[in-house]
């Protein structure tokens, strides 16, 4: 588990969602980020509803999580005053023939926003990704926001989704260096598949 301080701004913010929405907790000074529990579920479906929308079952990430459980030991949640405000979790992949994960779906409750908590969900993804022995990473996503993770289109440019993708958004980053080089061909789900007696995922997100 990490703790951060919020920056001043987001504590304005804060108390401001709290005066009208209740969204955050007076005097929440900061966050953490730590592993996902079961009873968090609820929370973070909630929170990207939000955060996507209903189209959010739609995406070709999707297909490459739908019917699976995500990556062992790679679910994580910020919290603030005892609320879920961030989530974060990576799935296991087949990339042509290299094993990889996907990141995603990331998401930070809207009050909470330019605070550091996507960063701080991702770097601790990550870290702990690195940890677990995993090589790579691979996302659907803005460019902009991830490139200062290091992530970029190169790595994953002859790999192919399993659905429509702005190759702009495609991106990857080695962990390990070389541990996507010369990959190419399809990517496919490899995580564990859900048994139809878990109680998750309700639905998977997007
Ligand atoms: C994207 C998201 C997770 C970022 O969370 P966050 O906690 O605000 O992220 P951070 O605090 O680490 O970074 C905020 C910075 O990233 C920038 N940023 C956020 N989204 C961005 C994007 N899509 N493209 C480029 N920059 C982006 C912000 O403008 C901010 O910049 P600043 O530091 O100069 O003010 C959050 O905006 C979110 O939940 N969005 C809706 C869901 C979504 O789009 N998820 C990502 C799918 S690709």
């Amino acid at each position: 588990m990490v703790s951060h301080t919020l920056p001043a701004l987001a504590a304005a913010i804060a108390s401001v969602a709290n005066s009208g929405f209740g969204l955050m907790r007076p005097g929440s000074a900061g966050f953490r980020v730590r592993d996902e529990r079961p009873r968090d579920v609820e929370a973070r479906e909630a929170l990207l509803d939000r955060g996507f929308g209903p189209a959010r079952f739609t995406k070709t990430s999707e297909r490459l999580r739908e019917g699976r459980l995500p990556a062992e030991g790679l679910s994580f949640v910020a919290v603030c005053g005892g609320a879920i405000v961030g989530t974060l979790r990576f799935w296991s992949i087949e990339a042509g023939r290299h094993p990889s994960l996907l990141l995603g779906p990331l998401a930070v409750e809207s009050a909470y926003r330019s605070a550091g908590i996507g960063r701080a969900l991702i770097e601790h993804g990550l870290k702990r990704a690195g940890k677990l022995g995993h090589g790579s990473v691979m996302l659907v996503g803005d460019a902009p926001y991830y490139a200062r993770f290091g992530f970029s289109a190169a790595p994953v440019s002859r790999l192919v989704l399993p659905g429509p993708v702005d190759p702009a958004r495609f991106l990857g980053l080695e962990l390990v260096p070389g541990a996507l080089a010369g990959a190419s061909g399809r990517v496919v789900g490899a995580g564990l598949l859900v048994s139809r007696r878990e109680p998750e995922p309700l639905r998977l997100a997007a």
